[in-house]
């Protein structure tokens, strides 16, 4: 059939991939783009990642304030008494293909956690916050739960005396953590915590817009997210600079994808024109922990990499770019460098799930319509 006569012809006004579009008002974290600078409640990230905790954060992203001592402790003691899993999510997840990608057996653990809340349907702040907590507290526990048992290990219990980031660390490998290596870890958490309405964020706030639960929100974010132009960027990162294997090579591997049409993962952004505040200070750690492993290569290639990039497409690494080679030097695999992603942003959907709750409007934005009109049905044999 010639669609062509029956369109009407409409110019492509919607802005492809809402760019620029201002979808929810927010007080939880922006991002200037042109200037580089990120905040979370009014305060500067370079601010939160040289002085605060992630732990701090996350009250700071739900209350839209600092906690005082014994909130934060309280707060500490919340999400250390939630740890551990339930035995039958345990079950669940030893029930899973060992193969299966730990993004998707994230995203299936998660939406079962609300079978064994009872209040999983209670959309009111105070019971919401404690969902938060419950979510923010398990799924750091899920994602080194699924990377022992497809390693054939079995799951190491939380240590409820450990903060969120050295206790991801502990459960991860069995042993401590160095001081030096859960601070850096703590500052990842903060860096990635939130980015204001970026995909899985806005896809978290169309989701509870419905008024349907925390957990079923959190599970279409951590769905989003897992896609290679938004959370999956950072292990293609690893794997560009793997592929690479040599300093030395980096340069003409670069211009090839280039000339290729490829995009380099870890580069570009939508949204900022300059150097991304994070990546600043991912860079700083990605070159201290590679110094204190003994190996710097990894650090040195992606700063090859980077005045490559800035030089011939004048493009500066986002947030994902220094973090593949602060988690690799760290020892941590690359299939979790995503699901890492999730532990800490799961503070800020969910931040913003919560003022989705308190000021709610049903999300539904119309669509240009592109399409044929007034066609006619022909029955299905005369087709
Ligand atoms: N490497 C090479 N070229 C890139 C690039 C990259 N990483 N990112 C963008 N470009 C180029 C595109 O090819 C396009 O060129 P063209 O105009 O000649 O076609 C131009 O820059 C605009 O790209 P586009 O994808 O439309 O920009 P965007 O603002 O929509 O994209 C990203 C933002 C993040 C999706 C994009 O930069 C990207 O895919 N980066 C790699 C994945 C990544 O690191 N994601 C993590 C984001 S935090």
């Amino acid at each position: 059939m010639d669609k062509g006569k029956d369109v009407v012809a409409a110019g492509a006004s919607a802005a492809a991939g809402l760019r620029g579009v201002v979808a929810a008002t927010s007080s939880i974290g922006d991002v200037d783009g042109a200037n580089g600078i990120l905040i979370y409640q009014g305060y500067d990230i370079h601010d939160l990642a040289t002085h605060s905790t992630f732990e701090e954060v996350i009250f700071l992203l739900w209350h839209g304030r600092l906690p005082k001592q014994d909130e934060l402790d309280d707060l500490h003691e919340t999400l250390r008494a939630h740890y551990e899993l339930q035995p039958e999510i345990l079950d669940l997840m030893r029930s899973f293909p060992r193969e299966a990608e730990p993004m998707d057996v994230l995203r299936t653990t998660v939406s079962a956690l609300d079978f064994f809340d009872q209040q999983a349907h209670d959309t009111s702040r105070e019971v919401s916050v404690k969902t938060a907590a419950r979510l923010v507290a398990q799924i750091p526990t899920i994602v080194t739960t699924l990377e022992r048992l497809r390693k054939g290990l079995e799951p190491v219990k939380p240590n409820s005396k450990l903060n969120i980031a050295a206790n991801f660390l502990y459960m991860l490998k069995g042993e401590m953590p160095s001081p030096a290596d859960a601070r850096v870890f703590d500052q990842c958490l903060i860096l990635h915590a939130d980015h204001e309405l970026n995909a899985s964020t806005f896809t978290a706030r169309v989701v509870a817009g419905t008024l349907a639960d925390m957990y079923g929100a959190v599970t279409a974010a951590i769905a989003a997210l897992s896609g290679p132009l938004h959370g999956g960027a950072n292990t293609n990162v690893m794997k560009t600079l793997l592929a690479i294997g040599e300093i030395d090579r980096a340069e003409t591997y670069i211009k090839n994808a280039l000339a290729e049409k490829r995009k380099i993962m870890g580069f570009g952004h939508a949204v900022y024109r300059t150097e991304d505040p994070r990546a600043t200070h991912l860079r700083q750690f990605s070159k201290e922990v590679g110094e204190r492993a003994g190996n710097t290569k990894w650090y040195e290639m992606s700063r090859r990499l980077e005045e490559v990039m800035m030089r011939e497409k004048g493009m500066f690494p986002n947030v994902d770019f220094f973090s593949a080679s602060t988690y690799y030097m760290m020892g941590i695999p690359l299939e979790l460098f995503t699901p890492i992603f999730a532990v800490s942003r799961i503070s800020g959907w969910t931040g913003h799930i919560l003022e989705q709750y308190e000021n709610n409007k049903l999300i539904r934005p119309r669509a240009e319509y592109v399409g044929a009109r007034g066609l006619k049905y022909i029955p299905l044999e005369a087709r």
